[in-house]
């Protein structure tokens, strides 16, 4: 029998050899220079993206770059999103920019990867227009950045390595994490929903559970180095598990994460409402760790519009959900994902989205304009609404959704409350801004010296979205 863990763990190991001789390589040619190596990351799209592109880092740091924000740097990686059209174009966008830096300093590397490149019409695209990037990978080989840079010193030409899917997790190599005091864990890869709507499960494959033991080590290890916070990560974390050897739930494993001494807060993301569990409900009940938050994608309160989209839920069973989640945990702040304009979607199922808006009271809302994706079947419905009604409902959403977050956000105003104190104020450094369980921010007055640390803040004044406070 194929013994994946041991074929994962040499592939990993022999990455990390590659990552010694780059090392080696890239000192010497640091010593040349008389200067360090930079490298400069660019992260389109969602929570896991970002989480890749702390992995990339890390690689880069191991072998030698020094990270700068300048797009004037040795090597730039640019991890991209194709979730919707809009961040396609950004990516063309900072590719034509770059080609001027390159030819100011032709020894600078550019690498693609993420969701973008797991569409072949899009790489054919850069080997035909943007002949100045070097290396392409796509979301399933993340783990091989360093080689594939090994393999770009010793050939002429650009290295493209996509992968169609992939049972590999790769374990245990460098990560560049952003905060010390929290940090994103992968729980899962890959989306077998299938929303009509969506590219993701095209461009990041079946979905593949990591053994809880590795998870609860790495968040182990994490708590060791400082870490308080963990956010446990995947498109759709109410399905974990399942395919395992040994199968266990989502609730089980946040369970199990719970004992983890020295950790503070867990907060996960995302997960599907017709996959939400009566046991995740009763664990997030009792737990003393879980946040009181919940992202909780609607997409459409139109039960009609929700059958082309492929969710599998109706607008009652969405309704009914959140019911039970507000009586089991009265304080949970819910915040959700909304498409518009979705193609069968009609005046009278836009109301439906409101209805719902205007029932459930979410503490935020995303809201998009559905964006056609090539290969999804939405992509050949036929639209029963023009752009510019489209465009008017959008409006009319989140004019709705941003009335209802102002009053809802503001409910704790007068309380005392603990927030996680991440950072200065980004308008305001004389302020620190700290987050709550419930994930609204929290701006107030004190030192530099307490963050990273938990402490208990007067929400003074409710600012709508955030709040002002007085440190206790
Ligand atoms: N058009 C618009 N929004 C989309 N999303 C996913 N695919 C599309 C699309 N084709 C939105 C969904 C999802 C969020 C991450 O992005 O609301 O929950
Ligand atoms: Fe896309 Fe649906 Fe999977 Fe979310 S659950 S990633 S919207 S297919």
């Amino acid at each position: 029998m194929r013994n994946e863990t041991n074929i994962n763990e040499l592939e990993a190991q022999r990455q990390r050899e590659i990552m010694n001789r780059l090392k080696v390589r890239f000192t010497q040619k640091s010593r040349e220079l008389g200067r360090p190596l930079t490298y400069c990351s660019i992260c389109f799209g969602c929570q896991m993206n970002a989480k890749d592109s702390e992995k990339l880092e890390g690689i880069l740091e191991t072998i030698g770059y020094v990270k700068t924000d300048s797009e004037d740097a040795d090597f730039i990686i640019m991890n991209t999103c194709t979730v919707r059209e809009n961040a396609n174009l950004r990516v063309y966008g900072r590719l034509g920019q770059l080609k001027k830096y390159k030819k100011k300093n032709p020894d600078m590397l550019i690498a693609l990867c993420g969701c973008m490149m797991q569409e072949s019409l899009v790489v054919e695209k850069i080997k035909q227009s943007y002949r100045h990037v070097d290396i392409i990978f796509g979301t399933h080989n993340v783990f091989k950045l360093a080689e594939l840079i090994e393999n770009k010193l010793n050939t002429k030409g650009m290295v493209i390595d996509i992968w169609e899917g992939t049972s590999e997790i790769v374990e245990d190599l460098p990560s560049d994490r952003k905060y010390d005091f929290k940090c994103g864990v992968n729980i899962m890869f890959g989306c077998n929903n299938f929303c009509s709507y969506c590219i993701v499960p095209y461009v990041r494959g079946r979905e593949r559970s990591r053994k809880p033991e590795d998870i609860i080590k790495e968040i182990e290890a994490l708590v060791k180095d400082g870490v308080a916070e963990v956010m446990l990560l995947g498109q759709n974390v109410n399905s974990y598990g399942k395919n395992l050897e040994h199968p266990i739930t989502f609730s089980q494993l946040l369970e199990r994460i719970e004992q983890i001494e020295g950790l503070k807060r867990i907060r996960f993301m995302t997960s599907h409402p017709k996959d939400l569990s009566d046991e995740l409900i009763a664990v997030m009940a009792k737990s003393k760790k879980i946040c009181k938050h919940l992202h909780l994608p609607m997409q459409s309160g139109s039960t009609k519009v929700l059958s082309d989209m492929n969710r599998r839920y109706t607008k009652e069973d969405y309704l009914a959900l959140v019911d039970k989640i507000k009586t089991a945990i009265p304080d949970i702040s819910l915040t959700t994902d909304i498409i518009v304009g979705f193609p069968t979607e009609t005046e009278e199922d836009f109301k439906d989205t409101l209805d719902v808006v205007r029932k459930v009271r979410f503490d935020s809302a995303f809201t998009f304009i559905y964006s056609k994706r090539t290969g999804t079947p939405a992509a050949d419905m036929e639209f029963q609404a023009t752009e510019e009604e489209i465009k008017d409902r959008f409006d009319c959403l989140l004019k709705e959704v941003q009335e209802i977050a102002k009053e809802t956000c503001g409910r704790d105003q007068g309380k005392i409350m603990e927030v996680l104190v991440e950072g200065l104020d980004e308008q305001d450094e004389n302020l620190l801004t700290g987050r709550l369980s419930n994930n609204l921010l929290v701006h107030f007055p004190g030192d530099p010296s307490l963050i990273g640390t938990f402490q208990n803040v007067k929400l003074t004044e409710a600012k709508g979205f955030y709040y002002i406070g007085t440190l206790m």
